[in-house]
């Protein structure tokens, strides 16, 4: 059941809180009644979208990390515990998009989108899970996505970083119960985000194109709040027809493979035609 009060007087931090769904779930935190750390990597990126949430007042803050340093990731952590006299969520959010030929990725590539994704949320959870078992409470929320459970070809990198997180994460759902402490996956699935022109390397490329189908990005946050709340593991956004495909991939059926075929084919002949995986 859906906890309403979940979030009320409670302390958070986001990464990649100035865009997309980072965005939209500090907005739901704030108007669920909690206090927020917004985090980014750019302190005007960041400064700019808190000021955007100033009638929250001073439940806004803001906190500046590059996720892909470890030394930043472990001081924001360690330093918004000190101020606010703990930590109950962490939104491990921030992080890359990634559709490319596994024939044009370089191993530069490689490196560079599992830093940003992968490596981004094990920086975050080693800082928090101390905080968190000295509390002996806490809920870590790590974005995955559906290519963290059903893997789309064309996104053999992100789909590793993805799975990388899910994996990571239920593990420690069921090692950390007894000590209280709760751990969310989050799978997106096409939702209405800026991600959507973005390379591994996190600069935009050409014009944004959401797809006319995404998911509005304000519904998402409250549903991933919502099944948080509730201590969900695994959280797939939107939740159908996704499930379905999840459950129907992982059981081996015919006609969610076909799907990942047909998919390969328009990828490859799309890539083929342009040169390039945008
Ligand atoms: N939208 C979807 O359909 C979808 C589907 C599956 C998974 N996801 C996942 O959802 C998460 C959020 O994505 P989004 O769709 O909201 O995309 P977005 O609007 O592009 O937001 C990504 C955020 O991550 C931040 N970020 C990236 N690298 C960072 C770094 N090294 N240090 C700090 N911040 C960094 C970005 O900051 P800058 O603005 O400074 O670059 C931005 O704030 C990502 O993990 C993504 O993989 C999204």
């Amino acid at each position: 059941m859906v906890d309403s009060a979940y979030y009320t007087g409670r302390t958070g931090i986001v990464t990649g809180a100035n865009s997309g769904i980072g965005y939209a779930v500090s907005e739901e935190l704030l108007k669920r009644g909690a206090v927020v750390y917004m985090a980014g990597r750019s302190p005007e990126k960041i400064a700019k979208a808190a000021a955007r949430l100033s009638a929250y007042g001073d439940r806004v803050r803001t906190l500046i990390m590059d996720v892909t340093k470890q030394e930043q990731v472990q001081k924001g952590i360690e330093g918004t515990a000190a101020e606010a006299g703990r930590l109950d969520f962490l939104f491990n959010n921030a992080g890359v998009g990634g559709t490319m030929p596994f024939e044009q990725a370089t191993l530069e590539d490689w490196k560079t989108i599992i830093d940003a994704n992968l490596w981004s949320v094990i920086y975050g959870v080693h800082a928090a899970v101390p905080i968190m078992l000295r509390q002996g409470s806490g809920h870590i929320v790590n974005t995955s996505s559906i290519a963290g459970i059903i893997p789309p070809p064309f996104q053999a990198l992100y789909s590793l970083t993805k799975y990388g997180v899910t994996g990571m994460t239920e593990c420690l759902r069921y090692e950390f119960a007894e000590k209280g402490l709760h751990f969310s996956t989050i799978c997106p699935a096409n939702i209405a985000t800026p991600i959507f022109n973005k390379g591994i390397d996190g600069r935009t490329y050409g014009e944004l194109k959401i797809p006319d189908d995404a998911y509005p990005v304000e519904k998402a946050a409250s549903l991933i709040l919502d099944r948080v709340s509730e201590w969900k593991g695994i959280i797939i956004v939107p939740e159908d027809p996704n499930t379905d495909a999840w459950k129907g991939y992982v059981l081996g059926d015919r006609a969610v493979e076909e799907r990942l075929y047909r998919m390969a084919h328009d990828r490859r002949e799309a890539f083929e035609k342009s040169g390039t995986y945008f």
